[in-house]
């Protein structure tokens, strides 16, 4: 038996439909801020994620060459991609772009609860604006949107400045190293990279920043920061919204295009993959070819969201079963398609059973049974049974439309 590929999954109906749901949720919140939805191919130039997604992602990216010899990559995440098709398709839009998407990635990791190699993320970018407002703006939809599904989380809001500042006088690449233990909250690794680069001076500093949960701790820490105004505009923003979060100047970000404000989001009730929420203010256009231009954005793991959430019923949904005999059959159809016409989800039998057969059929998988006759078909009527409680009555078509209507939702 072919199985399918580690790491993915599939989703039955019920599922599938309790996904909706909640997708559902989320892109309303979007709707409501004025992001509207983009969609950009599943795989893209492996360049495109190289440029400046950073070491980890780099290792966990599907690679492939195409039969022209192209290689591509498998999106492990779309914030490139998006950034991709901005300065391909809508450099000259008047700015600012508010952009959405629901989409899925691929990365080649190891498999657990809550860690998929295809998984769906609901995210947005913010093209175009530079201010604490916008910052302040793409926390807020995240915070309204994840909230919006239900799930019991916490946030954490920081900014780069502060980190680097600390780590001004090391390359880049040393930089780097740093902030992916950091990111990775590998602090025996710190320790001997720090060791490494005879840079021991740096461990107080840095737990200091880690464990600091407030603006001013932070400023004492790190020393003055150019984007102090702008730091303090944007958690006075966040401050006044009500949203609940807490600073955290020791998140880094796995990925390497960050700039300023970053943020992260942690399921209460979930393990070891427990991060839900990932984003911050990045600059990527000019490494593709555009004009430097400021964004900012996050991603939801719309997967670890479901399985926060725990048992999602699927959505409600009266069902209508038509119930017929060889005389009615013609009749039958027409019904049916009146019924669905009508917005009511309707079944007929396709297997050739007999009325009865039928009948019980439709008492295990429908709400109602519209039973049509020879009787009925020639007063063109139909009866129309409650499956629920039983009851029965001969009414034509849009009366039962009607009726099967007013029922609502099982
Ligand atoms: P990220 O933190 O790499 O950020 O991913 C965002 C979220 O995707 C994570 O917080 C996590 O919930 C989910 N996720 C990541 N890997 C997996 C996996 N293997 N299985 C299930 N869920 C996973 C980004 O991707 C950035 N593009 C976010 C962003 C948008 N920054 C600016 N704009």
């Amino acid at each position: 038996m072919i199985q399918k590929p580690r790491g993915t999954r599939d989703f039955l109906p019920d599922e599938m439909e309790a996904r909706r749901g909640v997708e559902a949720k989320m892109r309303e919140a979007a709707r409501r801020y004025g992001y509207r939805e983009v969609c950009t191919p599943e795989f893209e130039d492996l360049e495109l994620f190289t440029i400046r997604s950073g070491e980890g992602i780099l290792q966990e990216m599907y690679v492939f060459e195409d039969k022209g010899g192209r290689n591509l990559a498998l999106r492990p995440e779309i914030t490139a991609a998006v950034i991709r098709m901005y300065i391909n398709e809508a450099k000259v839009a008047p700015k600012p772009l508010r952009w959405c998407y629901f989409a899925d990635c691929f990365r080649y990791e190891r498999p657990q609860k809550g860690r998929y190699r295809q998984f769906w993320q609901f995210g947005a970018e913010l093209i175009g604006a530079d201010t604490a407002l916008a910052d302040a703006e793409v926390i807020l939809l995240a915070a309204d949107a994840l909230n919006a599904t239900g799930v019991t989380w916490d946030l954490r809001v920081g900014h780069l400045a502060f980190m680097k500042n600390l780590l001004a006088d090391l390359d880049p690449v040393a930089q780097r190293r740093v902030m992916a233990h950091l990111d990775k909250k590998d602090f025996d690794g710190l320790s001997v990279t720090l060791a490494e680069m005879k840079r021991e001076d740096l461990a107080d500093p840095l737990s200091a920043l880690i464990a600091c949960r407030s603006l001013s701790d932070a400023f004492a820490i790190a020393g003055s920061i150019p984007e102090k105004d702008r730091v303090e505009q944007m958690t006075g923003i966040l401050d006044e919204s009500g949203v609940s979060y807490s600073l955290n100047f020791g998140i880094a970000r796995g990925l390497d295009y960050y700039t300023g404000m970053v943020f992260e989001g942690f399921a209460q009730n979930l393990g070891a993959e427990n991060q839900i929420l990932g984003g911050g203010a990045y600059r990527l256009a000019h490494l593709f070819g555009g004009d430097d231009v400021a964004s900012a954005g996050f991603a939801i793991g719309f997967d670890r969201v479901m399985v926060s959430l725990g048992d999602v019923p699927p959505a409600k949904d009266t069902i209508v079963g038509i119930v017929c005999t060889d005389e009615g059959r013609s009749f039958a159809l027409s019904v049916a398609r009146a019924f669905r016409a009508g917005g009511i989800r309707t079944e007929l039998d396709l297997m050739g059973r007999g009325l009865g057969a039928q009948l019980a059929h439709a008492s295990k998988t429908a709400d109602f049974a519209v039973v049509i006759g020879k009787r009925e078909a020639d007063a063109g009527l139909v009866t129309l049974k409650n499956l629920h409680s039983g009851a029965q009555e001969m009414l034509d078509p849009a009366a039962a439309i009607a009726e099967v209507k007013a029922h609502g939702a099982r």
